[in-house]
């Protein structure tokens, strides 16, 4: 007799049944926001919470940073000041995953139309002397490209650069992640989606369950906290581990945040897999009856929450039900030196070409700016997301 097809392999065919096998284990209102000339968020966040959970600035104006006319560059017609910057470092993966990518693949920038080392130091160096407070390195996978650490310790050396965070799949990152600390990386998110095995190679198409398992542990163990684990939440997928997910928390610096699941080129997105943020709330409050709302920063994406007695923290990341484009302070400079000013919105502008061209730096804001004053208020809700052509996610990288 032929052996049952497990019932997860339906998922994406639209199948909402279930996988049945459980696992062991602004435009921000200016003037709502009392800002200060150095840009912290007075009473609206306390300091504890802001000093772990986020160490960007504020996305409104800031005063200090208005009164600089080059930084007017990253202000858009809302008055959101733009002072975080997503750089994908590559399109390469060494996982396959379902919402991600397509089954066959993705076309691939050939080698020499992606950004070098230097000029993503130099656009980044750009950006940072702007107002720029934080950036993201994100891919693709970005451990994999051979100078990650370089970039890494370059971009750590920038002044006025706060942040320095990465968004990773986890497979490699064990072993790198010691040396990633001395290259001045302060926040790492960790992709995953599962805590089965036999999902996880099916939602990613590859194996490598345990070795990000083990990433996570060690980025504990290297002292990042919290070590924030993003996990997709797909309706008869992994709908049913939201509570497992939860109990990492118990003790552990784990932030862990369930993210709706979002429509991009090749994913085979449809409203039926969506899990939305109340009912995942729902399915979290029976169980851990003492979670509790946190106030976050203005410019967050999440939607955090405490539990009493817990190490760590809960999140929800809720583009597609509750969207939070009013505090948007993102930009995305893609792998081929494309800038992006909204995740949804399909327009770019190259760098590269530019850059290759020898555009000075003047040059390089005057494109720059023009593209965030086009930038639009918000994006424009999941259906015609669904419908509007954009890139695959794992060429934008989140
Ligand atoms: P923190 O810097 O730790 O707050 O992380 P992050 O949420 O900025 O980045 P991460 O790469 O961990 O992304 C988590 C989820 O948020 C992914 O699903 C991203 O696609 C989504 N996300 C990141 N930036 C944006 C954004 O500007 N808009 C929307 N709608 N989603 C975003
Ligand atoms: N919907 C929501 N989140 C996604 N990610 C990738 N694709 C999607 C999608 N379709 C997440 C990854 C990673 C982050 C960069 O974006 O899980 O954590
Ligand atoms: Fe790779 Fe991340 Fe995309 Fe998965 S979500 S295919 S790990 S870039």
């Amino acid at each position: 007799m032929r052996p049952p097809i497990p019932r997860f392999f339906h998922w994406n065919l639209g199948c909402t049944t279930n996988f049945n096998l459980r696992n062991c284990a602004t435009r921000l209102l200016f003037q709502s926001i009392h800002s200060n000339a150095q840009g912290s968020i007075g009473h609206y966040v306390d300091n504890s919470l802001l000093n772990t959970y986020s160490t960007s600035s504020c996305g409104i104006l800031r005063e200090d940073v208005a009164k600089d006319g080059a930084s007017n560059m990253l202000v858009d017609t809302f008055g959101r000041l733009h002072t975080y910057l997503r750089i994908s470092l590559t399109e390469r993966c060494n996982l396959r995953c379902q919402y991600c990518m397509p089954a066959d693949g993705v076309e691939l920038t050939p080698n020499p139309k992606i950004l070098t080392r230097s000029e993503i130091i130099r656009v980044a160096n750009l950006f940072v002397s702007s107002g720029v407070d934080k950036i993201r390195l994100t891919g693709g996978e970005p451990t994999i490209r051979k100078d990650f650490e370089d970039i890494c310790l370059e971009l750590s050396k920038l002044k006025g650069l706060r942040t320095l965070a990465i968004t990773t799949n986890g497979i490699t990152l064990a072993r790198k992640l010691a040396r990633l600390k001395e290259c001045g990386v302060n926040l790492v998110n960790i992709s995953l989606d599962t805590l089965v095995p036999a999902k996880f190679e099916f939602m990613t198409r590859r194996k490598g369950h345990e070795r990000v398992m083990e990433s996570i542990r060690t980025a504990i163990d290297v002292g990042y906290n919290p070590v924030k684990v993003n996990c997709v939440v797909m309706r008869g997928f992994n709908d049913d581990e939201i509570c497992d997910f939860i109990e990492l928390t118990r003790d552990k610096p784990i932030n862990v945040r369930f993210i709706e699941f979002m429509p991009f080129d090749g994913n085979v997105w449809n409203a039926k897999k969506l899990v939305p943020y109340k009912e995942m709330l729902d399915i979290a409050v029976k169980r851990f009856t003492g979670l509790q709302r946190i106030k976050d920063h203005p410019t967050e994406t999440a939607k955090n929450f405490c539990i009493d007695g817990h190490q760590g923290r809960v999140s929800f990341i809720t583009s597609m039900t509750e969207h939070f484009c009013a505090g948007c302070n993102r930009l995305r400079l893609l792998a081929d030196g494309n800038f992006k000013v909204c995740l949804f919105g399909p327009s770019e502008v190259s760098l590269r070409d530019p850059i290759r061209c020898g555009a000075d730096d003047d040059e390089l804001r005057k494109i720059i700016g023009a593209a965030i004053k086009r930038k639009k208020a918000s994006h424009a809700g999941m259906f015609d997301i669904a419908k509007t052509p954009n890139r695959p996610m794992i060429h934008i990288g989140g």
